[in-house]
């Protein structure tokens, strides 16, 4: 069974011998670091560290830098001092008996303890020196205690704790190491109500997304993440088993954090506050998605509502009803736009057409564009012809962001992930083709010169074909690590091409058929123009047929 899609046939193919992996059904293929890196959502040198990690084996560094290699030591060591600390804060929260509040107060808020020691919630003594004591102890220094944000300078220059009678909720990069804490005050008059680590080498909290080593396997299960405030709403969100679940930290969600959860899904479900300044940044987060394929859509929460609480009291369907009822963006903000204009004065029908141009505009050309266009001249009572005109005016199609950070591939074709559609019939042939140029070199070089863009069906094939001719004795070695489909393809070829039957007569075969769907496509292309297509096309396809006809004898005979 293929780990990347459900499936009912198995077509998940491994290659023991070559270690490579391939599936027939969604198409993701490659070696083990790929394997690691699609299944977790881990970059290359993550998944290579995740390996390591995994299987004992000490990674060697290019890089000996003496500096870099100090700073390495440096974070280990800040690591392993907030790991035991977190430990200590979680235990205190179950043994304490001062903590008997704190465990009354999750309780009451519906958190079980199964979730809560999961996340490694844990509680702060009061006591203002707890942590820099046993720090100490342990052999930590002021210096690492300050760095890791775990003690600060009083007034008159002594140091205490930072975090003292507050629920601690560790936060964790995607791959668990601890980042800093965010801290919650138990007593409702205790200002701040969080305190978060402070801004530094580890904690940046535009960053963070808390919950993501966690939800990153159920994310990629899931197909999509869903974005919640702040950590109860994951907690609780677990709790209910909607674990593909995290927060961005009450803030605005930022270019950053998208970018991250690009890496692990196309689709992104925001259950966040709405009020004007989180549209805004909805909508900047679209830009950003608009560039990266990102799905946005929108569950919007009854005002005054949060998940946590929806959820842990008994509206744990009502909250699933609103997932499911999520809207895209672009659709959830032009009606929030409507909803808030002034539609008694022409002057708050033009503010909210002057609002909402520019959401339409971003969408492209779109049948649900159209459709909501229409919606907005019937509510701002105006003449749909008017809307299209601004559109038009505002020249239509999407600004695309001038230099996304990553910028798709040229032919912006998403990653395969989702399950594909059956292969064509001159898919399979070009395939098998490129397999036996595979399985035999010598020829396989001449036919691969001879086949044209022409001859293929996709941008992608072509640049594998390119590909192949370049790296015919090992296909597989330095791949572009950044063309998800000439990877999978070239997997793919290679995986086969044992299996094809190879030789000259086959080749020829099947380059002759590629040869005739080009001039089929060609002969349909002036069709669809209205023309007729010119004998000099007909007669070569014909010729093709027979050519066809006689090689499929010839090979049937082999
Ligand atoms: N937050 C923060 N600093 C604050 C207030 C909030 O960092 N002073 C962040 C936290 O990550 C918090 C999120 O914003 O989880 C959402 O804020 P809020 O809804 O006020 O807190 P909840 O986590 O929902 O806490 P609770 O439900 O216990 O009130
Ligand atoms: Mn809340």
């Amino acid at each position: 069974m293929c780990p990347f899609h459900e499936e009912r046939t198995p077509s998940f193919s491994v290659d023991p011998r070559e270690k490579l992996y391939y599936c027939f059904g969604c198409e993701a293929g490659g070696d083990v670091f790929r394997f690691v890196q699609e299944k977790e959502g881990l970059g290359f040198p993550e998944a290579v560290e995740a390996l390591g990690e995994r299987y004992g084996v000490e990674i060697e560094r290019e890089s000996e830098d003496p500096e870099v290699e100090e700073r390495r030591r440096r974070r280990a060591r800040l690591g392993e001092l907030l790991e035991r600390t977190a430990r200590y804060y979680a235990q205190y929260l179950w043994e304490s008996s001062e903590a008997g509040k704190a465990r009354e107060y999750l309780q009451s808020r519906g958190l079980g303890e199964e979730v809560l020691r999961a996340f490694g919630v844990g509680y702060a003594p009061s006591a203002w020196d707890r942590v820099l004591t046993k720090s100490q102890e342990a052999g930590y220094d002021l210096r690492e205690l300050t760095a890791a944000g775990l003690i600060q300078k009083g007034q008159k220059g002594g140091v205490y704790d930072s975090f003292r009678a507050r629920i601690m909720f560790p936060v964790r990069d995607p791959r668990g190491r601890i980042q800093g804490f965010g801290a919650r005050a138990l007593r409702p008059d205790t200002k701040p109500k969080y305190k978060n680590s402070p801004e530094g080498e580890l904690y940046r909290k535009s960053r963070t997304l808390y919950g993501i080593d966690q939800a990153r396997g159920p994310v990629a299960k899931a197909g999509r993440v869903l974005v919640v405030e702040g950590y109860t709403d994951v907690l609780a969100a677990h709790q209910a088993g909607i674990a593909e679940t995290v927060a961005v930290m009450g803030t605005a969600i930022t270019p950053d954090q998208l970018q991250q959860l690009a890496r692990y899904t196309e689709e992104v479900v925001l259950a966040l506050d709405a009020d004007r300044a989180g549209r805004a940044a909805m909508l900047r987060a679209q830009r950003v998605a608009g560039s990266r394929k990102l799905r946005l859509r929108v569950a919007s929460m009854p005002a005054g509502e949060d998940p946590a609480d929806m959820l842990t009291d008994g509206g744990a369907d009502r909250f699933r009803d609103l997932v499911l009822d999520a809207v895209e963006l672009p659709e959830f903000h032009v009606h929030v736009a409507l909803g808030e204009a002034d539609l008694s004065s022409p002057g708050g029908r033009d503010r909210a057409l002057d609002e909402v141009v520019p959401v339409l505009a971003a969408m492209g050309e779109s049948i649900t564009r159209d459709e909501l266009a229409r919606v907005v001249a019937d509510r701002l009572n105006a003449d749909p012809g008017l809307v299209m005109r601004r559109l038009a005016a505002s020249g239509d199609s999407p600004k695309r962001d001038a230099a996304p950070a990553n910028p798709p591939p040229e032919d912006g074709q998403a990653p395969p992930r989702a399950p594909a559609r059956p292969l064509s019939a001159r898919e399979l042939q070009e395939r098998a083709l490129l397999a036996m140029c595979v399985a035999s070199p010598v020829e396989g070089r001449e036919f691969l010169q001879r086949l044209t863009p022409e001859h293929l069906s996709a941008p992608a094939v072509e640049r594998a074909r390119h590909w192949l001719l370049g790296h015919l004795d090992e296909p597989l070695a330095g791949l572009p690590r950044d063309d998800d489909e000439l990877v999978s393809l070239v997997t793919y070829v290679y995986t086969r091409a044992d299996r094809e039957p190879g030789g000259r007569d086959a080749m020829e075969l099947n380059f002759l058929q590629l040869e005739k769907a080009a001039i089929e496509g060609k002969i349909e292309a002036v069709r669809r123009s209205g023309g007729d297509a010119p004998v000099e096309l007909q007669r070569r396809r014909a010729e093709l047929a027979e050519r066809i006809a006689h090689w499929e004898t010839a090979t049937s005979r082999l």
